[in-house]
């Protein structure tokens, strides 16, 4: 079950409500990922404190381990990795074309040897909606192929020295987009066509593939029209492109995407990243960069980014930052250091959890990321409800400018 309420807008830019099996979400909304039942280093009493309404699974990493049979036996994912809020699992397409020269992709689906063993398996868009309907997610993705922006064995690092020229026959041709484009959209009426033999209650979001063509973009979202699905996904962004082409294709695809249903960005992205592309149309986004970056001591912060492991924060009593309401931040009380609070962790501490190898160090600098993004969303859904959507923009702005 799926129902989206838009409650307010300002330019292209949406508020929203989804509602779901297992609970409401809010639009804007960024959903940390839980690639494998659980998001890296955070327990679902953390990701409730920070306000996360829902958060992502893999269908390709939970297959594998522990397999549906375990999963199956919980009655699901949510169960399973004690999670009682919505569940959006991506199909695994992205997951096993990132296994690069591993894999061999036909009509029928992706062949690959398991990582985790080295079976050879097959997975197809039927087989990604029967694992998704044992997972019990709220929002189950089609099965796509995420066409590459570099043609395979190519990247920005090895077209070094080449002429503009040269390096235009490492992207991606607009006839290898297409074909890739269609083979996704046959593979989303088999998605549908599955839902219904599975009896599977949830919701099919549609992915747009189609490179960095508008015209092909423009085919593949009238394709999934075609198919009313319940909501609208845009894939193929973020995938080695640079910035300028990945906002063209978004102010391009933003403002056409169907008003009544819910826009899904996947895998992006910077906090800029979010900003742009909620003033473009998008309602949802998921990303490891939060989680990631966390993990590196990049904190992510309303005053700019902070690389923790920088030498001048050693003895740095501060918080990461002051106007942040998390527990790293503010500690128990949750008041920000700038409204008076008393503070929680300083940047020594953590710089200091850092060189040592603390498990505690990562745990607390995801918090702070994974609630910084939280926030974002949330001001970003208070301003779009006042109208204030512009004014707020050139706010976040200078503020991140302003530096840490
Ligand atoms: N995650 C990021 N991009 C994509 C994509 O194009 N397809 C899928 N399935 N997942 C993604
Ligand atoms: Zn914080």
């Amino acid at each position: 079950m799926l129902h989206f309420d838009l409650l307010a807008t300002e330019g292209h830019a949406r508020r929203g409500r989804l509602t779901l099996a297992h609970g409401v979400v809010e639009t804007p909304v960024f959903m940390p990922v839980g690639t494998y039942g659980t998001v890296k280093g955070m327990t679902p009493r953390d990701l409730h404190a920070i306000g996360a309404p829902i958060i992502l699974g893999n269908t390709f990493h939970l297959w594998l381990r522990p397999g549906l049979d375990v999963i199956g036996s919980f009655g699901g994912l949510h169960a399973f990795e004690g999670w009682d809020k919505p569940i959006l699992t991506d199909s695994g397409g992205f997951q096993v074309w990132s296994l690069g020269e591993m894999r061999k992709i036909s009509e029928e689906g992706v062949r690959f040897a398991s990582p985790v063993n080295g079976d050879k398996l097959l997975l197809t868009p039927e087989e990604s909606i029967r694992i998704q309907t044992v997972l019990n997610s709220d929002i189950v993705m089609q099965f796509d192929e995420c066409t590459p922006y570099w043609k395979p064995g190519s990247s920005a690092a090895s077209i070094q020295g080449l002429s503009p020229q040269e390096a235009a026959g490492h992207v991606t041709t607009e006839a290898e987009a297409r074909s890739s484009m269609e083979l996704s959209l046959r593979w989303a009426r088999r998605c549908q066509e599955a839902m219904g033999r599975f009896e599977n209650p949830n919701a099919l979001f549609g992915i747009v593939q189609g490179g960095m063509f508008e015209a092909l973009r423009d085919e593949s979202l009238a394709g999934l029209e075609a198919l009313d699905l319940p909501g609208i996904a845009v894939g193929g962004l973020s995938v080695g492109e640079p910035k300028a082409e990945m906002r063209r294709i978004l102010a391009h695809l933003g403002p056409r995407l169907p008003a009544h249903k819910p826009h899904y960005l996947m895998g992006v992205g910077t906090p800029e990243d979010l900003v742009e592309s909620v003033a473009q149309g998008i309602d949802m986004f998921d990303c490891v960069m939060p989680t990631r970056n966390a993990r590196n001591g990049h904190l992510f912060t309303r005053y700019g980014d902070l690389k923790l492991r920088n030498a001048r924060h050693r003895s740095d009593p501060g918080p990461v930052d002051p106007s942040c309401a998390c527990y790293a931040c503010a500690g128990p009380s949750g008041v920000p250091v700038e409204q008076g609070g008393p503070g929680g962790f300083s940047r020594a501490y953590l710089h200091h959890l850092d060189r040592c190898g603390e498990m505690l160090g990562p745990m607390l600098a995801s918090i702070h990321n994974l609630h910084y993004y939280q926030q974002l969303t949330r001001e970003m859904r208070a301003a779009i409800e006042a109208g204030q959507f512009g004014v707020w923009r050139g706010r976040f702005a200078a503020d991140r400018g302003r530096g840490v």
